[in-house]
Protein backbone atom coordinates (compact mmCIF):
# COMPACT_ATOMS: atom_id res chain seq x y z
CA UNK A 1 0.00 0.00 0.00
CA UNK A 2 1.29 3.64 -0.67
CA UNK A 3 1.83 5.90 1.74
CA UNK A 4 1.31 9.13 -0.53
CA UNK A 5 -1.15 11.68 0.11
CA UNK A 6 -2.65 12.48 -2.80
CA UNK A 7 -3.13 16.93 -3.16
CA UNK A 8 -6.65 18.13 -3.73
CA UNK A 9 -6.69 21.91 -4.57
CA UNK A 10 -9.53 24.01 -2.95
CA UNK A 11 -9.87 27.50 -4.36
CA UNK A 12 -11.84 29.90 -1.93
CA UNK A 13 -13.53 32.85 -3.51
CA UNK A 14 -14.45 35.60 -0.86
CA UNK A 15 -17.11 37.45 -0.97
CA UNK A 16 -15.38 41.02 0.67
CA UNK A 17 -12.96 42.25 -1.17
CA UNK A 18 -12.03 44.90 1.74
CA UNK A 19 -8.12 45.12 3.83
CA UNK A 20 -9.52 44.04 7.01
CA UNK A 21 -12.20 41.69 6.30
CA UNK A 22 -13.24 39.38 8.52
CA UNK A 23 -14.30 36.98 6.17
CA UNK A 24 -10.94 36.62 4.61
CA UNK A 25 -9.86 36.63 8.67
CA UNK A 26 -12.63 33.91 8.72
CA UNK A 27 -10.99 32.03 5.20
CA UNK A 28 -6.95 32.24 6.76
CA UNK A 29 -8.20 30.61 10.18
CA UNK A 30 -10.64 27.70 9.01
CA UNK A 31 -8.26 26.59 6.66
CA UNK A 32 -5.79 25.58 8.97
CA UNK A 33 -8.12 23.01 10.76
CA UNK A 34 -7.98 21.21 7.21
CA UNK A 35 -6.14 17.66 7.09
CA UNK A 36 -2.95 16.97 5.19
CA UNK A 37 -2.96 16.51 1.68
CA UNK A 38 -5.30 19.59 1.12
CA UNK A 39 -4.21 22.62 -0.81
CA UNK A 40 -6.13 25.81 -0.52
CA UNK A 41 -5.62 28.84 -2.83
CA UNK A 42 -7.34 32.14 -3.22
CA UNK A 43 -9.26 33.45 -5.89
CA UNK A 44 -8.82 36.93 -6.99
CA UNK A 45 -12.09 38.57 -7.58
CA UNK A 46 -11.27 42.54 -6.64
CA UNK A 47 -9.77 43.03 -9.90
CA UNK A 48 -12.59 41.83 -12.31
CA UNK A 49 -14.56 44.07 -14.84
CA UNK A 50 -18.10 43.90 -13.96
CA UNK A 51 -19.83 41.35 -16.27
CA UNK A 52 -20.85 42.22 -19.88
CA UNK A 53 -22.29 40.17 -22.27
CA UNK A 54 -20.94 41.68 -25.18
CA UNK A 55 -17.14 41.19 -24.16
CA UNK A 56 -18.16 37.32 -23.60
CA UNK A 57 -15.81 36.42 -27.12
CA UNK A 58 -13.27 38.99 -26.27
CA UNK A 59 -12.92 37.83 -22.56
CA UNK A 60 -10.42 40.51 -20.17
CA UNK A 61 -7.52 38.86 -18.40
CA UNK A 62 -8.44 38.68 -15.40
CA UNK A 63 -11.77 36.67 -16.28
CA UNK A 64 -9.63 33.87 -18.12
CA UNK A 65 -7.65 33.80 -15.05
CA UNK A 66 -10.53 33.47 -12.77
CA UNK A 67 -11.77 30.88 -14.83
CA UNK A 68 -8.23 29.02 -15.19
CA UNK A 69 -8.59 28.32 -11.49
CA UNK A 70 -11.78 27.79 -11.25
CA UNK A 71 -11.20 24.52 -13.60
CA UNK A 72 -8.23 23.90 -11.91
CA UNK A 73 -9.58 23.24 -8.51
CA UNK A 74 -11.36 20.50 -7.64
CA UNK A 75 -13.86 21.76 -5.24
CA UNK A 76 -14.62 25.63 -3.92
CA UNK A 77 -14.92 27.26 -0.89
CA UNK A 78 -17.29 30.35 -0.28
CA UNK A 79 -16.87 32.45 2.72
CA UNK A 80 -18.93 35.48 2.66
CA UNK A 81 -20.36 38.23 4.59
CA UNK A 82 -23.91 39.26 4.05
CA UNK A 83 -24.63 42.64 2.29
CA UNK A 84 -28.26 44.22 2.64
CA UNK A 85 -29.93 40.42 3.66
CA UNK A 86 -28.23 38.68 0.67
CA UNK A 87 -24.89 38.39 -1.07
CA UNK A 88 -22.33 41.11 -1.76
CA UNK A 89 -22.03 42.51 -5.73
CA UNK A 90 -18.47 41.70 -6.39
CA UNK A 91 -19.03 37.58 -5.55
CA UNK A 92 -22.21 37.63 -8.04
CA UNK A 93 -20.38 39.47 -10.65
CA UNK A 94 -17.41 36.60 -10.24
CA UNK A 95 -20.11 34.28 -10.32
CA UNK A 96 -21.46 35.86 -13.19
CA UNK A 97 -18.65 35.93 -15.31
CA UNK A 98 -17.48 32.07 -14.77
CA UNK A 99 -21.19 30.69 -15.22
CA UNK A 100 -21.17 32.14 -19.26
CA UNK A 101 -20.40 32.10 -22.24
CA UNK A 102 -23.69 29.61 -22.24
CA UNK A 103 -23.12 25.84 -22.17
CA UNK A 104 -19.01 26.86 -20.91
CA UNK A 105 -20.24 27.50 -16.86
CA UNK A 106 -16.87 26.56 -14.96
CA UNK A 107 -18.14 26.07 -12.14
CA UNK A 108 -20.36 23.34 -12.86
CA UNK A 109 -20.08 20.21 -10.97
CA UNK A 110 -17.49 21.90 -8.73
CA UNK A 111 -18.49 20.41 -5.36
CA UNK A 112 -18.61 23.59 -2.82
CA UNK A 113 -19.40 24.53 0.71
CA UNK A 114 -20.36 28.10 1.74
CA UNK A 115 -19.56 29.69 5.62
CA UNK A 116 -19.69 33.14 6.57
CA UNK A 117 -18.96 36.12 9.21
CA UNK A 118 -21.18 39.26 9.69
CA UNK A 119 -21.92 42.13 12.70
CA UNK A 120 -25.90 40.96 12.54
CA UNK A 121 -27.21 38.25 14.51
CA UNK A 122 -28.36 35.58 11.79
CA UNK A 123 -24.46 35.44 10.59
CA UNK A 124 -25.01 35.40 7.32
CA UNK A 125 -27.54 33.06 7.07
CA UNK A 126 -29.81 35.49 4.18
CA UNK A 127 -26.74 35.67 2.10
CA UNK A 128 -25.47 31.79 2.27
CA UNK A 129 -29.43 30.86 1.28
CA UNK A 130 -29.41 33.27 -1.53
CA UNK A 131 -26.10 32.01 -2.64
CA UNK A 132 -27.21 28.21 -2.40
CA UNK A 133 -29.83 29.61 -4.62
CA UNK A 134 -27.41 30.61 -7.76
CA UNK A 135 -24.67 28.03 -6.60
CA UNK A 136 -27.78 24.91 -7.19
CA UNK A 137 -28.98 26.64 -10.63
CA UNK A 138 -24.90 26.44 -11.85
CA UNK A 139 -24.66 22.56 -10.51
CA UNK A 140 -22.76 22.51 -7.72
CA UNK A 141 -23.39 20.39 -5.42
CA UNK A 142 -23.21 22.61 -2.12
CA UNK A 143 -22.43 20.47 1.19
CA UNK A 144 -25.74 21.29 3.07
CA UNK A 145 -25.23 20.64 6.97
CA UNK A 146 -23.63 21.73 9.07
CA UNK A 147 -24.13 24.88 8.33
CA UNK A 148 -22.02 27.99 9.44
CA UNK A 149 -23.44 31.17 10.45
CA UNK A 150 -20.77 33.14 12.41
CA UNK A 151 -21.45 36.49 14.03
CA UNK A 152 -18.45 38.64 14.94
CA UNK A 153 -17.20 38.30 18.37
CA UNK A 154 -14.11 38.70 21.02
CA UNK A 155 -12.01 35.28 21.39
CA UNK A 156 -13.55 34.24 17.28
CA UNK A 157 -10.11 34.03 16.60
CA UNK A 158 -6.60 33.27 18.40
CA UNK A 159 -3.52 35.53 18.95
CA UNK A 160 -1.85 33.45 15.68
CA UNK A 161 -5.04 33.69 13.22
CA UNK A 162 -6.89 30.84 13.95
CA UNK A 163 -9.87 29.56 15.18
CA UNK A 164 -10.06 30.43 19.13
CA UNK A 165 -10.73 27.64 21.55
CA UNK A 166 -15.05 28.68 21.69
CA UNK A 167 -15.88 27.20 18.17
CA UNK A 168 -12.93 24.92 16.94
CA UNK A 169 -14.68 21.90 17.71
CA UNK A 170 -17.63 22.98 15.74
CA UNK A 171 -15.38 24.38 12.92
CA UNK A 172 -13.51 21.53 13.04
CA UNK A 173 -16.40 19.00 12.76
CA UNK A 174 -17.74 21.27 9.68
CA UNK A 175 -14.14 21.15 8.25
CA UNK A 176 -14.05 17.41 8.16
CA UNK A 177 -17.60 17.29 7.20
CA UNK A 178 -16.51 19.49 3.64
CA UNK A 179 -13.43 17.68 3.08
CA UNK A 180 -15.80 14.30 3.10
CA UNK A 181 -18.31 15.66 0.62
CA UNK A 182 -15.55 17.35 -1.82
CA UNK A 183 -13.71 13.67 -2.04
CA UNK A 184 -17.24 12.19 -2.79
CA UNK A 185 -17.59 14.44 -5.37
CA UNK A 186 -14.80 15.28 -7.09
CA UNK A 187 -14.73 14.78 -10.94
CA UNK A 188 -12.02 13.35 -12.38
C1 LIG B 1 -23.48 45.13 5.90
N1 LIG B 1 -23.55 44.34 7.05
C2 LIG B 1 -24.59 43.43 7.21
N2 LIG B 1 -24.58 42.49 8.22
C3 LIG B 1 -25.57 41.57 8.29
O1 LIG B 1 -25.53 40.72 9.19
N3 LIG B 1 -26.61 41.58 7.41
C4 LIG B 1 -26.71 42.49 6.41
O2 LIG B 1 -27.64 42.46 5.62
C5 LIG B 1 -25.67 43.46 6.28
N4 LIG B 1 -25.69 44.39 5.29
C6 LIG B 1 -24.58 45.14 5.01
C7 LIG B 1 -24.52 45.90 3.84
C8 LIG B 1 -23.35 46.60 3.53
C9 LIG B 1 -23.27 47.36 2.22
C10 LIG B 1 -22.25 46.57 4.41
C11 LIG B 1 -20.98 47.33 4.08
C12 LIG B 1 -22.32 45.87 5.58
C13 LIG B 1 -22.46 44.36 8.04
C14 LIG B 1 -21.41 43.32 7.68
O3 LIG B 1 -21.78 42.09 8.31
C15 LIG B 1 -20.03 43.73 8.23
O4 LIG B 1 -19.67 44.97 7.66
C16 LIG B 1 -18.97 42.70 7.93
O5 LIG B 1 -17.81 43.00 8.67
C17 LIG B 1 -18.65 42.62 6.44
O6 LIG B 1 -17.77 41.55 6.17
P1 LIG B 1 -16.19 41.76 5.99
O7 LIG B 1 -15.95 42.86 5.01
O8 LIG B 1 -15.65 42.14 7.37
O9 LIG B 1 -15.68 40.43 5.55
Amino acid sequence: MSDKIELITIGIVVGSIRKESLNKKLASAVIKLAPPGIIFKNIKIDDLPLYNQDDEQNQAGPVTRLKEEIKTSSGILFVTPEYNRSIPGVLKNAIDLGSRPYKANVWSKKPAGIIGISSGAIGTALAQQHLRNILVFLNMPVLAQPEVFIQAREGLFDDQGGIGPGSRAFLQSWMDQYIDWIKKHIQE
